[in-house]
Formats: C-alpha cells, structure tokens, sequence
C-alpha cells in the first residue's frame, strides 16, 4: 500500500511537535514537548541541543503510535525550525560543543556594535538582506570559536560542523551522513549571498569563520536523504526544509507577489513575497529568502514584533489577570472602549522599524475607573498597532518600487482564534484579514514541501488550490477614529523610546 502520510517535525522556541498529516493537507495527529529555556546570564538565552534531539525522536514515535501506523506509512519528512539559533558538533563523534546559542540571545552585542562601527553594515545588507545585530547565527558561531577551548582546535582539523537547528537534525537523522541545509535557513546566518545564492567568502572572512563548518545549501524541497533504518523502524524519506517563517508563508500560500502573512507566536513576523526581486528596505525592514525551488529563489520583506503572544502571556502568568488566554476575548468586549489605556510590551525593546533595543515597556493612561478588562484589550490593540507598524513600512518599501498595495493580510498562530482581536487587526490596518481554515500553517507548510520534494505534488500551485478561508475580517471601523486611536498609539510608543 502506498505510504498516505506526510509527516512535518516543527522545531520551534517553546516547543517541539511532529504533525501527521493526509496527503490532501489535512492535520491528523499531534505529539508535543514542550522545550526548556536555559538564561545563563542578562540577555543569554540558550536550549540543550541534546534535548532537542531526544524530543524529535519522541515525538515522532508518538505521533507514530497515536495513528497506529509505521515509518513505511509516511511518504517524507519535512523539517520546519526556529531560525538563527546556533549549534556546533564534532563531525566523527557527533558530540555538541555547546549548548544551542538561540536567535533570542544578545551576548553578541558589542561584537555587532565593533561591526557597525568598522563600516560592515553596508556590506552585510548588500549581501544577505540583514541588519548588523546579535539576532543572526553569523555571530554567535563566532562567539563559539571564541569562547569554547578546543573549537579552532577542531576547525583546523576538519572536524568541526555548524548547523541551525534544521541542519544539526538533519545529521542526527541521517546517522551524520547529510550535513545540508535550506535556502532559507541559510539566509538568516549573515554568512549568505541570497543573490548569488552561495555562502560569501567576504563575510567569512569578517567574521573569521572557516568555509569547512558550513553545511551544504540545498532548495527547500528536495532530496535530504533519509532517516536511520534503527530510529524509527524503517528509513523515511526526508524531502523537505525550510525556516519556520517562511514555512507558514507556503503553508499561507503566500507565493505570488504582494501576498503576505503574519503569523502570531511569542512575536509575530510579518513577510510579504517579492517574487524574484529582493527589495532592499528604505525602512530598516529584511530581505530574506521566501523560498528556493528548482533552483530559483523567491524572496520577501520580513517586520518583526519581539513580543506578541507573550504580553497575552505575561497578563495572565506575571500578572495573573486571568486564566486562560481564551478569556481574553469577553474581557476585550466588556472594557469601556476608547478608555484611552495604552500598553506598549516593549519587554525586550522595540524591533521594526524602531530598532530600539533599549525601550521598555508601560502602560499609560490609567484613570480609577480603568480595570482588567481595559488592561487586556490595550494588550491586544496594542498588537494591532504594531502589526500596523510592520504594514506601513512594508506597504512604503513596496510603493517606492512602484509595486501596487497590500490587497489583505493572511494571519496565523495561536492568537488568532480571537475574533475581536481579528476585527480590531483589520480596523487598524484597513484591510481584510484572512484566517486560514488550517491554522497550524507552519508545520503545513513544511509537511506540503516534503510532498513536493517526494513527487506528491508538482508545482507550488497545489498548495494554492489546497489553502482554505474559514473567515474574512473586514475593516469597519470610521476613518476618524481609525486615525485617532493610531495617532493614540504614536504618542504611547514616543514616550517609552530610548532616543
Ligand atoms: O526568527 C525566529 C523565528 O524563526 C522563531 O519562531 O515560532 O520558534 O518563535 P518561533
């Protein structure tokens, strides 16, 4: 019998899941662990790559067991991944060197500040799309050779790989025998030509990083090999990768130019596609890779808002405003509207356009008559207004390059069950929001590339045909107040920059 599965193993920052799912798109099992933060220090953040390892096998095996099947019965893999997060192993023994160094650590800093300041800025955008700052791998495998005794050691001998978190699975899953990874990973290293498509021999030289660490850059769906007979009973194809965000654009069908999706976790990172032009940013937004298939690359303008997800977390865990972030959405409906309250969840600073690492958050406007209710709903407005942040600087960048208006916006992730919170994202931006009838879009995405790579599907016009609208939000909300509540919002977010 035909294998009829598709299994996607989504790597996340807070968790690891593998999602079975039917050759047609639909989500059929689930297993889930959730991951352990590790803060060594102030603005550290790092996960124990060997418990990464130890989660994907089990919830593969779960995912396996819960739908009584067996490795033969899926036809590939697709691996779908948090981005930038770093890691590096000794090729014969496998052995990591360190814990994984994860896109939210910021022990880089001054080393990105030296580099601004030598002049590497404009270098390092010409050449990957990015800005000079501790989010991307380049400079956290620096610190690595820096800091871990026997790294130069190693690296000299040829017996040293680097890996994001796609490519070090990879090698475990293959039994060390593919070091690869995706177009799409590889542009959020600071090491890659997203024009030319290669690694860069200038930035490898700046940074002071060996070629022979670096894994082959393969297209998002394709052959990667398979994994080890042992793990799982039998080999399975593994046919497709690509970086979390990007895998929920394809999970959006978001392929055409001008299609754009945000998808709302801890943050929330906005990417409109591009098509085969990469637009260099007048708004300190990025320029990455969409997606490289048949050896073409597409590409997108990417905003990302630091905290989204987790200020609906922060009221209900460090405040202790409710239960569940279900209640969120009753609370919103009964506050008193246009209370004039603002939060701005600047926890770690502010991301695009303001780039201010050093904000921080408040809460402003407070009267005695302001309660939870009032609290809450600023919250999620206050997601909105910097949805509309990231909007208005992609919808500049695309009319200075003549390219017509966003037409609407494609949302997922957890918040975007929340009716209310939808309607206010499309009042705000005055513009429909679509919610996708799958909103489990990331591990789709992946799941749909690993299809693709497998010969299940043969062009990316499948996914298109397969993504289904469960509800449009359109705008409601006057003009006047439109511009009113964002003006609000201006004066808030001006009172807590740093500069
Ligand atoms: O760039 C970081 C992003 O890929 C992380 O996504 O969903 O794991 O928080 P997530």
């Amino acid at each position: 019998m035909a294998a009829r599965h598709l299994l996607a193993i989504d790597q996340g920052t807070t968790s690891t899941r593998a999602i079975l799912f039917a050759l047609d798109g639909t989500p059929a099992f689930e297993a889930r662990r959730e991951l352990r933060q590790i803060y060594p220090a102030e603005g550290w953040v790092e996960h124990d790559g060997e418990e990464i390892w130890q989660a994907v096998l089990d919830v593969v095996r779960e995912v396996l067991a819960l739908a009584g099947i067996g490795a033969r019965d899926v036809a590939a893999i697709g691996i779908t991944n948090q981005r930038e997060t770093t890691l590096v192993w000794e090729r014969r023994s496998g052995r990591l060197l360190h814990h994984a160094i994860v896109w939210q650590d910021r022990r880089t800093a001054d080393h990105c500040d030296r580099l601004r300041a030598a002049g590497a800025a404009d270098l390092v955008a010409a050449r990957t799309g990015l800005v000079v700052d501790p989010y991307f791998s380049g400079t956290k495998l620096a610190w690595v050779l820096a800091h871990v005794p026997e790294a130069r050691h190693l690296a000299a001998r040829g017996d040293l790989a680097f890996g994001t978190v796609d490519s070090f699975l990879l090698w475990r899953l293959t039994g060390g025998r593919v070091h690869a990874t995706d177009a799409t990973n590889a542009a959020r290293t600071l090491l890659f030509d997203i024009h030319r498509q290669c690694w860069d021999a200038d930035l490898l030289a700046l940074l002071d990083i060996p070629a022979g660490l670096l894994p082959a850059v393969h297209d998002s769906a394709g052959d990667f090999g398979a994994t080890e007979a042992d793990l799982f009973g039998a080999p399975i194809p593994i046919r497709g990768i690509a970086g979390d965000q990007q895998a929920a654009g394809v999970g959006q069908a978001c392929l055409a130019p001008g299609s754009v999706k945000a998808t709302y976790g801890t943050g929330c990172f906005v990417l409109v596609n591009t098509g085969d032009a990469a637009i260099a940013s007048r708004h300190r937004l990025l320029s990455t890779v969409a997606l490289r298939h048949r050896g073409r690359a597409s590409y997108a303008l990417e905003g990302s808002i630091f905290v989204a997800g987790a200020a609906v977390q922060w009221l209900r865990d460090g405040l202790g405003l409710f239960k569940g972030a279900a209640e969120t959405e009753a609370l919103a409906r009964a506050a008193r509207p246009g209370s004039g309250v603002h939060v701005v969840p600047a926890f770690t600073g502010l991301g695009a356009p303001h780039w201010d690492p050093e904000a921080r958050g408040a809460i402003l406007g407070l009267t005695r008559d302001t309660g939870i209710a009032e609290i809450v709903r600023a919250t999620l407005e206050a997601i909105a207004f910097q949805t509309r942040d990231l909007i208005e600087a992609i919808a500049a960048d695309l009319a200075a390059e003549g390219r017509p208006p966003l037409e609407s916006l494609r949302v997922d992730g957890g918040m975007v069950v929340n009716d209310w919170a939808m309607q206010f994202l499309a009042d705000t931006l005055g513009l429909p929001v679509e919610r996708p009838k799958v909103t489990e879009t990331t591990a789709l995405g992946a799941a749909f590339l690993a299809g693709l790579g497998a010969g299940i599907y043969d062009t990316t016009a499948a996914i298109a045909d397969a993504w289904r609208l469960e509800r449009r939000f359109e705008p409601q909300m006057g003009a006047d107040e439109r511009a009113a509540r964002w003006d609000g919002w201006q004066k808030a977010v001006a009172r807590v920059l740093s500069r």
